[in-house]
């Protein structure tokens, strides 16, 4: 019985050590050179665990989203937070999901499909520093565990500031299981240099959101 207990003692830290070599790895490659999470990744976007400490509407609500508002969902991977924007925003409402892979927009469409909100949802594969969107065009946007995967930060926050309405909103969360996770403290200092102010800001077990207001 021992010998029993003891072997699934030694699989069970083999595996932990597996895992968190894995995170030193993953998180080592980012910081080198920031890149979007591979696509192979992307069940991972909307695994049961993660929905546990994560909770889209509650972000959402804390950026102020509500009816008829044009939101912008900045690396919008497989569609969470697109999906639920799309239901707070209402028919009148739209919601604009940007990414840089297509594999991932492609998730997007069919789970905005799933739910029947793909009417107030356009889709733009592009990258961040160049939005296909006018000037003061977006109410609220989101950028969820995505800035760490951005390599100039600074261009992505400028372009987020110039499509955002004067007084509109940018809510940021990061994940500490997420090998891009950049620290509030960090994104306070490049979204303060971009000329967004911070409103409010919750620490949670799996990692934080904030919102930031645009001061144009
Ligand atoms: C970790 S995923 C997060 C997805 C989603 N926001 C969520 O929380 O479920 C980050 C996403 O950002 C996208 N991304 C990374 N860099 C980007 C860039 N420069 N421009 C647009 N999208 C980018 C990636 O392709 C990926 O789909």
């Amino acid at each position: 019985m021992a010998t029993i207990i003891d072997a699934l003692a030694n699989m069970a830290l083999m595996a932990l050590g597996t895992a968190a070599g894995f995170q030193v790895t993953l998180r080592a490659q980012q910081n080198l050179q920031p890149h979007p999470l591979p696509r192979q990744f992307a069940p991972l976007l909307e695994h049961p665990l993660r929905l546990e400490y994560l909770d889209p509407p509650r972000i959402l609500d804390m950026a102020g989203v509500g009816a008829d508002m044009t939101v912008l969902d900045l690396g919008c991977g497989t569609g969470l937070f697109t999906r639920a924007a799309a239901h707070m925003v209402g028919a009148g409402g739209r919601v604009h999901a940007v990414d840089l892979q297509a594999a991932m927009l492609a998730q997007t469409a069919t789970s905005v499909e799933a739910e029947a909100v793909q009417a107030r949802v356009s889709l733009h594969h592009c990258g961040a520093y160049d939005l296909p969107l006018p000037d003061d065009a977006v109410d609220a946007a989101l950028v969820i565990a995505t800035l760490g995967e951005i390599p100039d930060k600074p261009a992505a926050l400028n372009e987020l500031r110039r499509v955002l309405l004067p007084g509109g909103r940018l809510a940021v969360a990061d994940e500490w299981l997420n090998p891009a996770f950049m620290r509030l403290g960090v994104v306070r200092r490049c979204a303060e240099d971009a000329g967004f102010r911070i409103l409010h800001r919750v620490h949670t077990l799996g990692g934080y959101s904030a919102l930031f207001i645009n001061d144009k």
